[in-house]
């Protein structure tokens, strides 16, 4: 089968990675891909979000499935896009349609299923310009720390979370004055949840659900979780927390009411659903202890959790897929590797704030027992340089994490380019 894979990110260098190795894949593209994409099937220069030259390229190459990494094009509709076009009805779209996309692109929309599910999350109320006023009356009801998000996308940046009143009340105020332009004309603010966050993924055929090895991820650019929020800069899989008994109330409580929450919403979704999940409760250090609440639904993989979760992916991923687009993916089997794997990103120096780009990048050759993705990568006159904020995700395999970050960190020392900064501290707190 040839397949397009659409997104040029850490996530999807894992995808293609993984895709490329399944014998039913004839052929890979990636639109537009990155340097390490290019390595395991052939780069297409098209946005993710140009359907015309998607549909071209298509037709062109005859793709017969797409396989969607960003939200971006999914809140976009391309799978309405090719659900609602002659020719390209009879391609399957792996990504919810737009309906379904709404569980990312609008937290007040998530919020509202969760409770109309029954599906444990933060308590929460939504407000808007003309309801500012209640909203400060809402925001003195509830006890540090405040946490408001914007609610439509906003590249990660739209959830404040504030450690006094004022500043919750200020900032109410900027949000939904404009601050995040039409993303904020409507603001979700939530009671505060305290624990450890885990992600966990399963892939939907809109009937029955195949749930995939979960991973932590690391937000915040300084080791201890200090500083500024990034796109995460390493991930751990498995999750100790997660054992049989808690994935068991993961399940019970959260995963089948979203499934059969869609399904009876007449809501079009075959892909993935990411569950930003928080262990709340006993502290989650016990067996199976604590309680399980959804922070956020993506509706796609994460980064980088997806340099891990695909390493412990031992099935076919296309045969997965496959059942997705033609309902059948309760025959299909899922198989983790025993193994752990974790990723330690490398990034630039600067981000999440400014930084440069274009320096060269050296070592990829030296490195040995780790598997190298690209995040934010391009080739410039035959030579790989940096290109983005997160430039590699070096990614391992171990009997246990502590084998698999001394593989990441021997290699994130080994790989070079000017400013390169990591965290030496990833599946510290496990
Ligand atoms: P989101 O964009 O919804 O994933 O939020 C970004 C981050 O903010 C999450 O990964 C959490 O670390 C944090 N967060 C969001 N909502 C809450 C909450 N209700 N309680 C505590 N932390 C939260
Ligand atoms: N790792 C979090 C995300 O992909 O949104």
């Amino acid at each position: 089968m040839k397949i397009l894979l659409l997104g040029s990110g850490g996530r999807e260098h894992a995808l293609a990675w993984k895709i490329a190795q399944s014998e039913k894949c004839e052929k890979l593209f990636i639109a537009p891909g990155n340097a390490g994409t290019a390595e395991v099937g052939e780069n297409v220069n098209i946005k993710v979000d140009d359907f015309d030259g998607i549909k071209m390229l298509v037709l062109r190459n005859r793709i017969q499935m797409v396989v969607v990494g960003p939200e971006d094009p999914l809140v976009k509709g391309i799978y309405d896009y090719f659900k609602n076009d002659p020719e390209l009805k009879d391609i399957p779209v792996i990504g919810p349609s737009k309906a379904g996309a709404v569980l990312e692109g609008s937290k007040d929309f998530a919020k509202g299923f969760m409770q109309r599910h029954g599906i444990p999350t933060a308590a929460y109320k939504t407000f808007t310009k003309d309801t500012i006023e209640e909203g400060i009356s809402f925001l003195e009801t509830l006890q540090p720390p405040y946490v408001l998000k914007a609610d439509g996308l906003c590249a990660g940046k739209g959830v404040l979370i504030l450690p006094t009143l004022e500043e919750a009340k200020k900032e109410l105020r900027e949000m939904l004055g404009g601050m995040f332009g039409g993303a904020s004309s409507r603001v979700v603010i939530e009671e505060f949840l305290d624990g450890i966050e885990c992600s966990v993924f399963v892939l939907t055929d809109g009937n029955s659900y195949k749930i995939l090895p979960e991973a932590k991820d690391y937000k915040r650019i300084g080791e201890g979780d200090t500083g500024l929020n990034t796109g995460g800069m390493g991930s751990v899989s498995p999750v100790p927390f997660a054992t049989k008994e808690w994935m068991q109330k993961v399940e019970d409580r959260i995963i089948r009411p979203t499934v059969e929450g869609l399904k009876a919403e007449g809501i079009d979704y075959k892909g993935f659903i990411f569950f930003g999940l928080i262990n709340t409760g006993a502290g989650g250090k016990e067996q199976g202890a604590g309680e399980p609440k959804v922070i956020e639904y993506n509706v796609r993989m994460g980064d980088p959790e997806t340099e891990t979760v695909m390493l412990r992916l031992k099935s076919d991923i296309v045969d997965l897929f496959e059942g997705v687009a033609t309902g059948t993916l309760a025959e299909r089997k899922v198989e983790f590797d025993e193994r752990a794997a974790v990723c330690v990103m490398l990034v630039s120096g600067g981000y999440p704030g400014s930084y440069e780009k274009g320096f060269p990048i050296t070592g990829l050759e030296d490195v040995w027992g780790s598997i190298v993705f690209h995040a934010g990568t391009a080739k410039k006159d035959g030579e790989i340089v940096t290109n983005g904020g997160r430039v590699i995700a070096v990614s391992s395999y171990g009997k246990d994490k502590e084998e698999a970050l001394e593989k990441s960190f021997a290699n994130a020392k080994l790989i070079q380019f000017q400013g390169k900064n990591f965290r030496r501290d990833i599946g510290a707190d496990l």
